[in-house]
């Protein structure tokens, strides 16, 4: 899972981006079988036995070598605020779809799926339309791993195989999508993942497909992503922890997850909704993992990605 970007890549779920949603899935099973899970997702566990071991499970569930831990001791606390963070904006995007759904919202789309199993994990009313985009290879094992498993969506659940840098609208409507039925959408997970020209145009065609009364929630880069230092500390961590595991481990390589990344400057994505008209509200990482009982400690504070949960409502007709 190493190399640089190029515009049209595509990847399997074990490489490039695509293992990004595996180490996701990790945090996802490790919080499922912590003593007081925030979230519970049965299936993170079974994605991550389909695949078998690899580098995504080192960053949730890890037997960590002792020298790592005597070179970087703060790394066990690091990895457990990492799987806090990613239960707190799993928790975070489930109560966006289920308060959408409760104002009577019944269409779902869910941007950059990976393997977030909310199509078959929350109570979804009747009737509901849950559209999950993704590349290709990444929705096929998503689909075959859980149908393997038996397990069954609880709702419509849509499969919208697509490069969310092409044009995928045309793709969503052929798929069934309403464009003039109001409509929740989710970007978790996918923003650094996409130049800042692509990020623009997902929203000005999220925009365009969003009826009167639709919702968008967004997990947005804050203003930490871009800063230099702190990229530069991030850089030298993950080299030092690579350098130590080449020598106790070499057959597990630490990918340099930053190389995935666009360091690109965006538009601050709740002013974008807001200058279009639509009601935010924006809540930073510090204050939604305080909220829900998993403040990162001091120690490991400026480990965590300075992320802004953005939340933009559209006035009803
Ligand atoms: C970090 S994972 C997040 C997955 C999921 N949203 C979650 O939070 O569990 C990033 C996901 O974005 C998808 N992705 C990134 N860029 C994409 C693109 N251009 N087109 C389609 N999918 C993309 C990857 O395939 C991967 O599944």
């Amino acid at each position: 899972m190493s190399g640089a970007r190029s515009d049209n890549d595509s990847w399997e779920i074990t490489e490039s981006v695509g293992a990004t949603a595996l180490g996701v899935a990790s945090a996802r099973a490790a919080e499922t079988r912590s003593a007081t899970p925030l979230i519970e997702d049965p299936f993170a566990q079974v994605f991550l036995d389909a695949v078998g071991d690899g580098v995504w499970n080192w960053h949730s569930a890890p037997a960590l070598p002792p020298e790592l831990i005597e070179a970087e001791p703060s790394l066990p606390l690091q990895m457990q605020s990492m799987v806090a963070y990613m239960a707190s904006r799993t928790a975070f995007f489930d109560e966006f779809f289920l308060e959408a759904t409760r104002s009577g919202i019944r269409q779902a789309v869910i941007l950059a799926a990976g393997l977030d199993a909310r199509a078959w994990r929350l109570p979804w009313p009747d009737g509901t339309a849950v559209y999950e985009l993704d590349q290709p290879r990444v929705l096929e094992f998503k689909l075959s791993t859980l149908t393997e498993h038996g397990a069954e969506p609880t709702c419509n659940r849509v499969a919208v195989p697509v490069d969310l840098r092409m044009d995928w609208p045309e793709s969503l409507r052929q798929a069934g999508f309403d464009v003039d039925a109001p409509s929740a959408w989710s970007a978790e997970g996918l923003m650094p993942y996409l130049p800042a020209a692509a990020q623009e145009l997902l929203f000005a065609r999220v925009q365009e497909l969003s009826a009167a009364g639709s919702r968008v929630a967004v997990e947005a880069l804050g203003p930490k992503f871009l800063d230099a230092d702190a990229r530069a500390r991030r850089r030298e961590r993950m080299d030092r922890v690579r350098a130590i595991m080449a020598k106790v481990d070499p057959g597990r390589e630490i990918p340099r997850t930053d190389e995935l990344w666009y360091f690109e400057e965006r538009e601050d994505v709740g002013d974008w909704f807001r200058r279009r008209g639509w009601d935010v509200t924006v809540t930073p990482t510090d204050e939604l993992m305080a909220g829900y009982g998993r403040k990162a400690p001091r120690e490991v504070e400026d480990q965590i990605p300075g992320n802004l949960f953005v939340v933009a409502r559209r006035a009803g007709s």
